[in-house]
């Protein structure tokens, strides 16, 4: 069976090996770079290890994906790929369904509008000629959830696996911080630093703690830091690390994350993932290249030989400069989305 994974932009890779770790039996068969989507191949039945899985935003087994085009015709077409697809057959006995319908790419000559209404025409007119009568349309709680994307020329059908609600908010977000990352992107975060159980793992500028909480739930062995200079927002992510269940997993401190060295200790520091200021949401870009500069040396004496640091910033080239005068060598950058945004996802190692 192949099925469709969400995951955030830019961390497609990152999701295909989730997916191979946590999925027994499953297969790649495609990554959508730069689209937040793999397509892989697996056995019937792999809701409980989807919902293991801490990098996808959502799941969708696959029912059909075909080349409709780019023009009114392609309508036409969906329709027909969904009569023929057996989709009506995943909606239960007076069940209500809804069609989620979603554009990827320019060019197109209809909208995801059109492509939802036509597919679930479709879906009631596969129905009524099976079973002798028409489902309900619900767009709240429905019974089933269809996905109907358009991906370029490419169309795709589907029937979401583990709810529909974007897979990255957690339960676990009662305190909201202004530029909180994805958990699905914090996530992404450690992975890229290569973290792993029996070592420090630090988010020295930890907001309300997204990238804390994620490497409790990933490393039961591992000593979690998490380091603000604000009291509010330390706070916060003990809420947040409270309501996970995992605070007494992790270290809280407010403290400077130029002066991290004071607080652990020269060469203390194992990995380190953060997603830092950006000077667009909170302060401007001036006074957060000033913070880049003494933070960076400050990173560099914390943090142990062979250790990696992966940050996401909007000022890669003054940050990646930084981290080489202050003795780093760059392992690794792309780009990532965050929200609204493409960021550069840096990952510095200590020689
Ligand atoms: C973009 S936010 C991090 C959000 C966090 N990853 C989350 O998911 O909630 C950046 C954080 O850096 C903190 N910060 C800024 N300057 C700092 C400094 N010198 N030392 C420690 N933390 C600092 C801010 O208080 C803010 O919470």
């Amino acid at each position: 069976m192949r099925y469709l994974l969400t995951c955030n932009p830019g961390l497609e890779d990152v999701t295909g090996r989730e997916a191979s770790e946590e999925i027994p039996g499953a297969r790649l068969i495609e990554e959508r770079r730069g689209r937040g989507r793999i397509i892989i191949e697996a056995p019937p039945h792999v809701e409980e290890h989807l919902y293991r899985m801490r990098s996808i935003h959502s799941a969708a087994l696959l029912l059909a994906e075909e080349t409709v085009g780019y023009t009114r015709q392609a309508l036409e077409l969906i329709e027909e790929i969904t009569r023929e697809s057996g989709v009506h057959r995943f909606i239960p006995w007076s069940s209500a369904f809804a069609v989620r319908g979603e554009r990827i790419g320019e060019g197109h000559e209809y909208t995801s509008v059109d492509v939802a209404r036509h597919v679930g025409k479709a879906v009631q007119e596969a129905y009524e000629a099976e079973y002798g009568l028409k489902p309900e349309v619900r767009l709240e709680s429905p019974g089933v959830s269809i996905l109907a994307e358009i991906d370029d020329d490419l169309f795709r059908l589907g029937v979401y696996l583990i709810g529909e609600r974007s897979w990255h908010r957690r339960g676990y977000r009662v305190y909201d911080h202004p530029a909180a990352l994805k958990p699905s992107l914090a996530y992404g975060l450690l992975r890229l630093a290569g973290a792993r159980d029996n070592a420090t793992i630090l988010d020295p500028m930890c907001g309300g703690g997204t990238v804390a909480v994620e490497a409790a739930y990933l490393y039961e062995d591992a000593r979690i830091v998490c380091v603000d200079k604000n009291p509010r927002h330390v706070k916060g992510a003990i809420m947040n690390a409270s309501a996970a269940r995992v605070e007494d997993r992790i270290e809280f401190y407010v403290w400077d994350a130029r002066r991290l060295e004071e607080l652990l200790g020269p060469g203390s520091v194992d990995y380190v993932a953060s997603n830092p200021p950006y000077g667009i949401r909170l302060g401007s870009p001036r006074s957060v290249r000033t913070l880049y500069s003494d933070f960076i040396p400050s990173l560099y004496k914390v943090m142990a030989s062979g250790g990696r640091a992966s940050l996401v910033t909007t000022e890669s080239a003054y940050l990646a400069g930084l981290a080489r005068r202050a003795g780093f060598r760059i392992a690794h950058v792309r780009k990532v989305r965050h929200g609204d945004l493409w960021v550069s996802l840096l990952v510095l190692e200590k020689p």
